[in-house]
Formats: structure tokens, C-alpha cells, sequence
């Protein structure tokens, strides 16, 4: 959630409260219990706060009944066992009165939960189910009032497997190297969370390790010895994150400043292993992001990065806010995941997806910035290419020119490459959430031209920027600036079982 609301929510209980003197900011969870400002706020109807947040393709993912507005999170890490023992106080206001309410855990050890409700702090109980931590409050948080929940926690994080992806999503350690890739739903397994991007928070990340190793995340870095050969990193977060964009790097990573965007600072860190002749594409981060933001406005964010860990079992790459992730093997994709990443934080970090099945919105548009910068910078054959290479593989056209007849290519096509909008559970990143997704925005291009598509791009992130959105949101917006032709495009292109044909391309799907 943004920042204002905290506000506005923390307003709400100031303003519930009896006492004239509202007395410090209720986020004070680790401080020592107050009895200054009690809550006489009644509560009238307690109930369970929901074990889901309401995502229909994977109903147990976040939770209901609450919004997080602040993560403060303090992890020693001890890279050599993997070991991490954390507090988590999780700043939060209570959307309906609270009898109980979820946070998402996967693994790890729980030692103590307490919730503070304004400055009344108090011990709760709890239990575990699956991946849900049920907390318990001593009273019941009345609607409206904001409340911080601390859990003491530790153990070894490992990947949450889930299925929503080919690989469990998560904590990843190669040797002593820690790095997380927590899309769709790997955060709880290294924190307590919210873990659906439809709850964004600020977070204050406090890690501690070893001198040896650096620890790489987003926001405003600060880091001081903490004797004992240990050194703690403090990352505050200001720009609301969804739990799975935030990027943690534990190792010992180099770091090299690239080429700004304008004013904005552009860092790369990456493992001393990996040659620097293999970086050269993050040099270029900086002009990327001013081509992007000429196109789809301004760069949501204050700083540009990259996280590149040494992983020989992985070849992927992660939007994580400001500082994109990238195992070794994923330089072979050279400027393209670079560009794929970049153009993420407008698709994706700045608008996040209500829900996940709607991927498409970050997946097919990072697609689509992807192909631009190679249109841009290499030339617009480039660009004609790859759509044509998209459009021949997703339509079936390919199988037709390889000897299958053209209704069997057509029909192998629709089942191999479904519409991109709504994909099942296991199917989140499918080629065609990826290729027809970014094909969807090339045909609304050839359609209204750049200014039309641009004009679309600009305005859905700066009216949703900081929030998230749905397919259907999208839509609305092609109409309203483009006219129905345009969004019946649009519709037909991540709905429709057979992709449409491109018609100022020359491209219909075989038969
Ligand atoms: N969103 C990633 C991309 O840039 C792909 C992805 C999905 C991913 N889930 C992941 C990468 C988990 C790493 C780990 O296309
Ligand atoms: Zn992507």
C-alpha cells in the first residue's frame, strides 16, 4: 500500500484515540511497552482476517482483511551454515475488526509473536498451517486502527516449492553465496509477509554478516561494523515494494558504477568471478532507461542497478524494484534480459498485477520493451524479426512451412500457446504470456502508430503507477484513449484462442 494511506491510516487512529496526546508513532514494536494511549476504540463485529488475499488463481497467496505499510526487517545471516535468525515488526492497518489475522511463512522457526495495537503492546498466540502463520492478538483490532505484529524467527530459508514456476521460487545459497528470486510467492520463505503484489509496503532491511561479504538490496544503503568481524547493512526502502521484488544479495560481491540516467545512478554488483568483459551489456543500463522512460515516462524509481550472482544451475534473470537479479548464465541472453528487466520497472514494479493471472501485464510489455531497444539500437529489421519469429511460432505458421497441414498447425498452435491472459496455475510464464503477451502491444503499435501506443504506455503507469492493475484496467484505458476498435484489438490478442492475424504485417494464423 503507499505511503499516504499509512498516513492517512495512522491519522485514523490519532484521531480515534481518546487521549489528546496521541503520544509517538505507533511503530514502535521493539520498544518498550507503553500504557500512555490506550485503544478505546470498540470493536463491533471481530472476525478472521481472510487466509488469502483473493488472487483466484492461487487462493491462498497473501491475505485478507489487513494492509502492510511497513516492513522493518533485522536477518543475521550467517552464510557459511545458511543459518538466519530474524525480527520481523510488520507496520499493518486493519481493514475490518480483527479477531486473528494471516501472515504468509513458509519453513523457518517461529520463537515469538506479539502485536502492538497503538502503544499497547501485547502477546499473542499463534499457529502454523502450511504456509500460513495464524496470529492471535490479546484483543481484537478494531477496523481502521494500524497495528504492528513482531515475530521472532530463525532457521535455514530454502526455495518454496509451490509450483507455480519449473523451479521453486525463493531463497537461493550457492556455496556462500545468498541471493533470493521469490516470483510469485518465495518472499515467505525468508520473511513474514503480505505476499501478494497487491500489498505493497516501504521496508527497512537490516542485515548482518561477516566482513567478508557485502549484502545488495534496494533503497538507500547505510552499513557500520558491528564488532565480532560482523558488519550490519541498512537498506530503507521508501518506494512501496510487493514481497517478491525486493532484491537481496549476501556475498562477496564487487561493485561498479555505470553511466547515470540523467541524475539517476546507475550500480552494478556482481560476483569477482564472473570476467568483466561479460558485463558490457550493464554499462548500457543508463541509456536504456532514458530510451525507455522517452517512451513510457519517467523512471519510476530513484536508483538503477544490477545484482549478478554467480549460478552455473540456473539461467534466469528477476524484476527486482531498482536492482534487477541475473544468474552468470543469463548474460548469454546478452542487452535483451537487460533490457527485459529494465523495462519491468515501469511493468510490473511501478504497476504491480492485482492478480497473478493477469502476468501478461508485466511479462508481455517487458517483451515488447525488450524488442524496442533491440528496434532502437540495432535497427527495425531487428525489431520485424523477432515479431515475425513471435507471430509464425504462436500462430502455427511454422509448423505449416515445416510439411503439418494448416488447420493440424493452427489447431497444435492454440494448444501449445494459449491466449496470455488468465494461464493456469503451472503456466504463469509461458512463452505466450511472453510472445503473444508482447505481440498484443505490436499490433496495437501497428494499429494506432507510436504516439497512440506510447500515449497508452505513459499514462497506465503514471495512473497506476504505485499500485496494481488488471487486464481489465488496461482495456478501459486502450478505449478511452485509443476507441473500441483499439481495445477489441487488445481483447482479442490475450483472450482469444487463435491469435489474430497482423494484418499491416501480412501475418494470419495458417488455414
Ligand atoms: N519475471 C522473470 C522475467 O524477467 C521470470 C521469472 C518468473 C523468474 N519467476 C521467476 C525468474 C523466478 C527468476 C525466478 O521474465
Ligand atoms: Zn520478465
Amino acid at each position: 500500500m503507499s505511503k499516504l494511506h499509512g498516513l492517512l491510516a495512522l491519522s485514523l487512529v490519532v484521531a480515534a484515540c481518546a487521549s489528546s496526546d496521541p503520544g509517538p508513532s505507533p511503530t514502535t514494536a521493539g520498544s518498550a511497552p507503553s500504557s500512555t494511549s490506550p485503544v478505546n476504540v470498540r470493536t463491533v463485529d471481530p472476525r478472521p482476517g481472510a487466509p488469502g488475499i483473493g488472487d483466484p488463481l492461487y487462493p491462498n497467496l497473501g491475505n485478507g482483511g489487513y494492509d502492510v505499510a511497513d516492513y522493518r526487517l533485522e536477518l543475521e545471516v550467517e552464510p557459511a551454515t545458511g543459518m538466519v535468525r530474524g525480527i520481523a515488526a510488520v507496520e499493518a492497518v486493519a481493514l475490518h475488526d480483527l479477531s486473528s489475522f494471516n501472515l504468509d511463512l513458509v519453513g523457518m522457526e517461529v520463537r515469538s509473536v506479539d502485536v502492538a495495537v497503538a502503544e499497547r503492546r501485547g502477546a499473542a498466540t499463534w499457529r502454523r498451517r502450511g504456509r500460513e502463520l495464524v496470529v492471535v492478538p490479546a484483543e481484537p483490532i478494531p477496523a481502521g486502527v494500524v497495528f504492528v505484529v513482531t515475530v521472532v524467527y530463525e532457521g535455514v530459508p530454502g526455495p518454496v516449492p509451490e509450483g507455480a514456476v519449473p523451479f521453486a521460487p525463493g531463497w537461493r545459497k550457492v556455496g556462500d553465496t545468498i541471493y533470493v528470486f521469490d516470483q510469485p510467492d518465495g518472499a515467505a520463505g525468508w520473511f513474514p509477509a503480505n505476499d501478494h503484489p497487491r500489498d505493497r509496503a516501504t521496508m527497512t532491511l537490516t542485515v548482518t554478516v561477516p566482513e567478508d561479504v557485502v549484502v545488495v538490496s534496494a533503497g538507500e544503503r547505510s552499513s557500520r561494523r558491528v564488532g565480532d568481524g560482523r558488519r550490519e547493512y541498512r537498506w530503507v526502502i521508501d518506494d512501496p515494494i510487493a514481497p517478491y521484488l525486493v532484491p537481496l544479495g549476501i556475498g562477496p560481491f564487487r561493485e561498479r558504477a555505470e553511466p547515470p540516467a540523467g541524475s539517476i545512478p546507475v550500480t552494478t554488483w556482481f560476483d569477482p568471478d564472473i570476467p568483466e568483459g561479460r558485463l558490457e551489456p550493464f554499462r548500457r543500463q543508463g541509456e536504456m532507461v532514458e530510451f525507455f522512460a522517452e517512451r513510457f515516462g519517467p523512471y519510476p524509481f530513484e536508483r538503477i542497478g544490477a545484482l549478478i550472482v554467480e549460478d552455473e544451475s540456473l539461467r534466469a534473470a528477476l524484476e527486482t524494484q531498482e536492482v534487477s537479479t541475473y544468474t552468470s548464465p543469463s548474460l548469454a541472453w546478452g542487452e535483451a534480459v537487460v533490457a527485459h528487466e529494465l523495462a519491468h520497472q515501469w511493468f510490473g514494479d511501478a504497476v504491480t498485477v492485482a492478480r497473478w493471472d493477469d502476468i501478461w501485464l508485466n511479462e508481455g510489455f517487458a517483451t515488447f520493451g525488450q524488442w524496442l531497444w533491440a528496434e532502437h539500437d540495432v535497427g527495425p529489421e531487428v525489431y520485424d524479426r523477432q515479431v515475425m519469429r513471435a507471430y509464425r511460432t504462436m500462430s502455427g505458421l511454422d509448423r505449416a512451412s515445416s510439411g503439418v497441414p494448416p488447420e493440424d498447425a493452427a489447431r497444435q498452435a492454440r494448444e501449445a500457446y494459449p491466449p496470455p491472459d488468465h494461464p493456469r496455475a503451472d503456466e504463469l510464464f509461458s512463452a505466450s504470456v511472453y510472445q503473444r503477451g508482447g505481440l498484443t502491444l505490436v499490433a496495437l503499435r501497428d494499429l494506432v502508430g507510436d504516439e497512440g501506443v506510447f500515449d497508452v504506455l505513459e499514462e497506465w503507469v503514471r495512473r497506476f503507477g504505485g499500485r496494481s492493475a488488471t487486464t481489465e484496467d488496461f482495456v478501459a484505458l486502450v478505449e478511452e484513449r485509443l476507441g473500441a476498435e483499439a481495445a477489441e484489438l487488445v481483447t482479442a490478442f490475450v483472450e482469444d484462442p487463435q491469435i489474430p492475424p497482423m494484418p499491416q504485417r501480412g501475418l494470419a494464423p495458417p488455414g
